[in-house]
């Protein structure tokens, strides 16, 4: 089969302490399964990167990366020495935006071992997808400050919704809701206040859902889905949200399940035109960066989505059982703290990669 190259990205902070495991679980399963996987690592995205070169990406970044089947990526940002809007509009939101990964696919799974914060939970309670817009949004560099400095100051950002951006969206919602054994798609409104952009986005669903006649579809304003992800997980299967919205709530999901720690996400181009972007949910963590403690399975399980993406369908599975049976395990001094154990980034990560190497089951 084909050598697919894949670029990776490591970042700040924690995302380079990660990666290394990450890396380790990809090149495991790519062993087992006989997989060829070709790596090639890159500095920039990164604020040491801007700190050198006074920029995030090279201006050639879109050529160069483009030649790569994928791209693994840690976590940028380093709000003490570039400012967030900087660093991540200069990285991240570009390549999201300028390779057109308009789904944000992110799994909230209440995994087995892991301690959940919501009372009387047990794993298959909490199994939902989060499919979030990724190219436009709240997120649009639309606006502007008027009068700055002064009394009458003003400061603007429009939201972007296209019918071509809402629809595809909605479009990769129904087809993943249609493709589960529930056939259940919620959608994140907020029609009653922001009363242009959401209730066309609430049209759009109505529009769509004829065709999916097999896919039960609800939808809640935001501000109370928030209290059913917390109150009834068990009621979500696949959930569909704009980019802020879709943002929210898959740090709470996973939140939910125990952990922002563990949750992978796909930044994906569906068509295949550009490649697509396999992170961790979570960020740099400044505030543990260094220490050797981040919990290394959002990042390994992001591997296993870019496996799954790629058609190995096989070797994620096993990348994902392996990374169940470690947890499940639950070993106090392999499990990191941030899931009640006392071990660290390098030891579940060396865990999970001798789980995967343990061969097919
Ligand atoms: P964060 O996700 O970095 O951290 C939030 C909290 O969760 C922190 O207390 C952190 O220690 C903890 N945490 C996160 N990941 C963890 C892990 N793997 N193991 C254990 N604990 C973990 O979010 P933040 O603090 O809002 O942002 C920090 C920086 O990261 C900022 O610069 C922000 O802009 C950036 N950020 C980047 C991305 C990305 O690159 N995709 C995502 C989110 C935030
Ligand atoms: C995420 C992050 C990014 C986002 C930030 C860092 C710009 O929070 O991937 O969830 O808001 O999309
Ligand atoms: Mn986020």
């Amino acid at each position: 089969s084909k050598t697919l190259r894949i670029a990776v990205i490591p970042g700040d902070g924690i995302g380079t302490e990660v990666m290394p495991y990450g890396l380790a679980c990809v090149k495991a399963a790519a062993k087992i399964y006989d997989i060829s996987l070709e790596f090639e690592e890159f500095d920039f995205a990164s604020c040491a990167y801007y700190q050198k070169h006074g920029k995030m990406l090279p201006d050639d970044w879109k050529e160069t990366l483009s030649k790569f089947d994928a791209l693994y990526f840690g976590a940028v940002g380093l709000p003490e020495v570039v400012p967030d809007h900087v660093s991540l509009w200069g990285s991240l939101l570009q390549f999201r935006r300028e390779f057109d990964q308009y789904i944000n696919l992110r799994p909230c799974r209440l995994m087995p071992g892991v301690r959940c914060p919501l009372a009387n939970r047990k794993p298959g309670d909490i199994d939902f997808w989060i499919v979030r817009e990724n190219t436009e949004g709240e997120y649009s560099s639309i606006g502007g400050t008027m009068f700055p400095g002064t009394e009458r100051e003003t400061v603007i950002q429009e939201t972007v919704m296209t019918r071509i951006g809402v629809d595809r969206v909605l479009k990769y919602a129904f087809d993943l809701a249609q493709s589960r054994p529930k056939k259940h798609l919620t959608s994140a409104t907020k029609s009653n206040g922001i009363s242009i952009t959401m209730p066309y986005w609430d049209s759009r669903v109505e529009a769509m859902s004829p065709s999916y006649s097999d896919v039960k579809v609800d939808k809640f304003h935001i501000d109370i889905l928030t209290a059913h992800f917390v109150q009834r997980p068990q009621h979500f299967d696949v959930v569909v949200g704009s980019n802020l919205f879709g943002d929210i709530l898959s740090d709470l999901g996973p939140a939910c399940t125990g952990t922002i720690g563990i949750a992978p996400s796909g930044n994906i181009n569906p068509t295949g035109k550009f490649p697509s972007l396999f992170e961790p949910v979570h960020g740099s963590a400044p505030d543990i960066m260094g220490k050797g403690i981040a919990n290394p399975v959002g990042m390994i399980w992001a591997g296993q989505m870019m496996l799954e993406h790629f058609g190995y369908k096989e070797a994620a599975a096993h990348m994902l059982k392996s990374v169940e049976n470690v947890l499940a395990r639950g070993e106090d001094s392999v499990v990191t703290a941030d899931m009640g154990g006392h071990g660290n980034t390098k030891s579940f990560g060396d865990a999970v990669e001798q789980e995967i190497l343990k061969g097919k089951q």
